[in-house]
């Protein structure tokens, strides 16, 4: 299946709102982070529901913002969800980004880049729409030392690129950008049952459930252009 066709069916049934509830957990920390100057232009890969480009103008002024999904109908449900006349969500793919070169001053992306189909041209991509100085903050919990997520791939039809802490810095490397940071954010909002509630449908043991969310949670690689 296509990513459109995936996600368009996500998003009907509103699973963009349910992403966004459970990558909100980390993706806030990942946007705390971001060294956004008031009146900046920002852009989000893989938007989904498009909270990032809402909270950067909300919270860090950003000047315009901009969150870009192969899916229209995540980008209908987005726009849906603000009138804000300097937000827009557009349709794109991460092959090829439409934006001018170094037109951007910082780009994000949570749980979506694995998702590109040559993730290595994506950051040539980036490397070329953010200035010089910008930043790329690129964030997955789907990554290979992460090891209870690597199931997730059987229950999708799209292909997902599973690279580990040294494959990602490597590649934003060889597209040109500073690996600044890397770090793994922990999440410490998921629920997590008591011992004697396990096994669940989805958990052995609340060992395991542990590690993913409170040890791995979400892998972040910080690149910045030269
Ligand atoms: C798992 S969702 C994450 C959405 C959002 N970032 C979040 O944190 O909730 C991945 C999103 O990336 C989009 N996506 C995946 N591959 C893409 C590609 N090659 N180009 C553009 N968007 C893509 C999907 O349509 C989907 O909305």
């Amino acid at each position: 299946m296509s990513v459109r066709a995936e996600f368009d069916e996500w998003a009907a049934d509103g699973r963009d709102r349910g992403m966004e509830q459970r990558h909100w957990h980390t993706a806030k920390h990942v946007l705390g982070r971001m060294p956004v100057e008031v009146g900046e232009t920002v852009l989000d890969l893989g938007c989904g529901s498009g909270y990032a480009a809402r909270a950067l103008r909300d919270a860090k002024n950003a000047g315009r913002a901009y969150g870009l999904d192969a899916s229209p109908a995540m980008v209908r449900n987005a726009r849906s969800y603000t009138d804000d006349p300097d937000i827009g969500y557009l349709i794109g793919d991460f092959d090829s980004l439409p934006f001018e070169t170094d037109s951007i001053d910082h780009a994000f992306t949570m749980e979506a880049f694995y998702y590109a189909s040559d993730p290595h041209n994506t950051l040539q991509e980036l490397s070329r729409v953010i200035r010089p100085g910008g930043t790329f903050y690129c964030a997955v919990n789907y990554f290979e030392e992460s090891v209870h997520t690597h199931e997730w791939q059987e229950k999708i039809s799209v292909e997902m690129t599973r690279w580990g802490y040294e494959q990602y810095r490597e590649a934003f490397r060889n597209a040109g950008f500073y690996v600044v940071e890397q770090d793994t954010i922990p999440d410490r909002e998921t629920e997590i049952p008591p011992e004697d509630e396990f096994p669940t449908d989805e958990w052995k043991t609340r060992a395991d459930m542990v590690e993913q969310y409170r040890e791995y949670g979400t892998l972040l690689t910080v690149g910045v252009v030269p």
